[in-house]
């Protein structure tokens, strides 16, 4: 049988790259970028906020033409826009031919078969899937990291998130199968590998909790560097940072999201932690490892949000010092409890939020470049990933406190760990020279 040649695109968060190399290897399929070449086009939709969801759908749009001139091209979306609007999406786009749910990536195979054999237009959203991890992720020949996924869904109930609703409830990878992906991962030479879950040091299975399971991965051969995202600040325990602190292979950063400083608006987001509550468990990571990076997530804008409230998320973004942040509008999404809040009209203006969103970013700039500036004639470990961009003279990778450094190399040092003497800080990456 002829292997399918597959365009794919994807949106969203690294669970949906995930997904995507998940989805390449279900089907065995090769990858086009031209879409005018594909037998199958997917598309893997993120739903977290409006604009990505809309993206999504635009972008499913524009395959309409295609499958008017090529009847036999199959036409899916899958992530979570596939699971929010479901039976909807096959009603109102004609030329779409399957609708997958995040969790139901292992039965995709037979979704194909049956849409050639039936002319049939499946919805396949379930969640009730007994292998929810089956089908392991493609991976591209001489990249040097990796994800593994090691938890689906979200037991949390953040009031302005539809994470729960479109990838459902926790459930925890066995530690046999993530050790056996990554040992997978390191023969095909793989040294740096991240770990995945959307409250990622939530993870326990058994008597084992994420603590434990960064030792056991910090045993495995030929692996460099451990990483791991997102952490929920209320699941940081003492196990899990004398773990990080004692790991010698577990990278010295933490991605942190806070939300918001003010304790008001973390309570209106069911967040179930307060701002001093925060600031110890950092506190409680640097008192372990006093160079660890912390970076964050921020919403502006929430319902309720008030200026004073948005003066405490930037007093709290200065206390603690992030070395980068992201920052979001809010965006209301169905089904959640934010979106009751904001159409009760407890809403903050378009233009406020936008405001306070630049003030935000601005000061996160000036921080972050001020961090970046003290690694000048510092040296720095750096595991090349890539060739630079906009240079394929110069070579891009990161250090274990997650900075991007780019430095003038050879291509052979991709994959190679490289010490690099920084001779310049910018806004978003440094700058260095090879050392070795
Ligand atoms: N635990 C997840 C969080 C997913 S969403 C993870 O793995 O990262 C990523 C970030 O998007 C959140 O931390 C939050 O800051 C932001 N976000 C989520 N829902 C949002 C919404 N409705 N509007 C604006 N930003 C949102
Ligand atoms: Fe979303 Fe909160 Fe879970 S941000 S993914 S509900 S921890």
């Amino acid at each position: 049988m002829k292997t399918d040649t597959l365009y794919l695109e994807t949106y969203g968060c690294q669970m949906n790259e995930y997904d995507s190399d998940r989805i390449q290897n279900a089907l065995g399929a090769s990858i086009t970028k031209n879409p005018k070449e594909a037998d199958i086009v997917i598309v893997n939709t993120c739903a977290i906020r409006e604009k990505a969801d809309q993206k999504a759908l635009s972008s499913l749009g524009r395959f309409k033409h295609l499958k008017t001139k090529n009847p036999e091209l199959i036409v899916g979306v899958s992530g979570c826009v596939a699971q929010l609007y479901g039976e909807e999406l096959i009603r109102r786009m004609p030329h779409l031919d399957f609708v997958l749910g995040p969790r139901a990536i292992p039965g995709l195979p037979r979704l194909i078969e049956e849409i050639r054999e039936k002319k049939s237009r499946p919805v396949e959203t379930s969640f009730d899937v007994e292998e929810p991890f089956d089908v392991l992720p493609y991976h591209e020949e001489g990249k040097p990291t990796a994800f593994v996924s090691i938890q689906q869904g979200c037991n949390k109930k953040c009031a302005y998130c539809i994470v729960p609703t479109v990838r459902g409830s926790e459930v925890n990878r066995p530690v046999e199968d993530i050790t056996a992906e990554a040992r997978y991962l390191i023969a095909k030479g793989v040294k740096e590998i991240t770990l995945i879950g959307q409250t990622v040091n939530s993870w326990k299975l058994e008597r084992l909790k994420f603590g434990d399971l960064l030792r056991v991965l910090g045993e495995l051969e030929g692996l460099e560097r451990i990483r791991f995202t997102t952490s929920y600040p209320r699941d940081i325990t003492k196990k899990m940072v004398e773990a990080m602190a004692e790991v010698p292979k577990v990278c010295r950063h933490i991605h942190l999201p806070v939300q918001s400083g003010s304790d008001k608006v973390l309570r209106l987001m069911n967040r179930t932690y307060t701002r001093s509550w925060y600031v110890d468990s950092v506190n409680r990571l640097r008192d372990a490892m006093p160079d660890i990076a912390v970076s964050s997530d921020i919403i502006v804008g929430f319902p309720g949000e008030t200026e004073d409230d948005f003066e405490q998320t930037m007093s709290l973004v200065g206390e603690v010092g992030f070395d980068s942040s992201f920052s979001f509008k809010y965006s209301p999404r169905p089904g959640t409890v934010g979106n009751e809040l904001w159409r009760s009209g407890e809403r903050v203006e378009d233009h406020t939020a936008g405001e306070r969103l630049s003030r935000l970013q601005e000061y996160q700039r000036e921080i972050t470049r001020a961090k970046n500036m003290e690694r000048v004639g510092e040296s720095e470990q750096v595991l090349v990933e890539e060739e630079s961009r906009n240079d394929s003279s110069w070579l891009s990778g990161r250090t274990e406190h997650n900075r991007i450094v780019n430095f003038p190399g050879k291509k052979e040092l991709i994959g190679e760990m490289v010490d690099v003497e920084v001779t310049e800080g910018l806004a978003n990456s440094l700058r260095g020279q090879y050392l070795n």
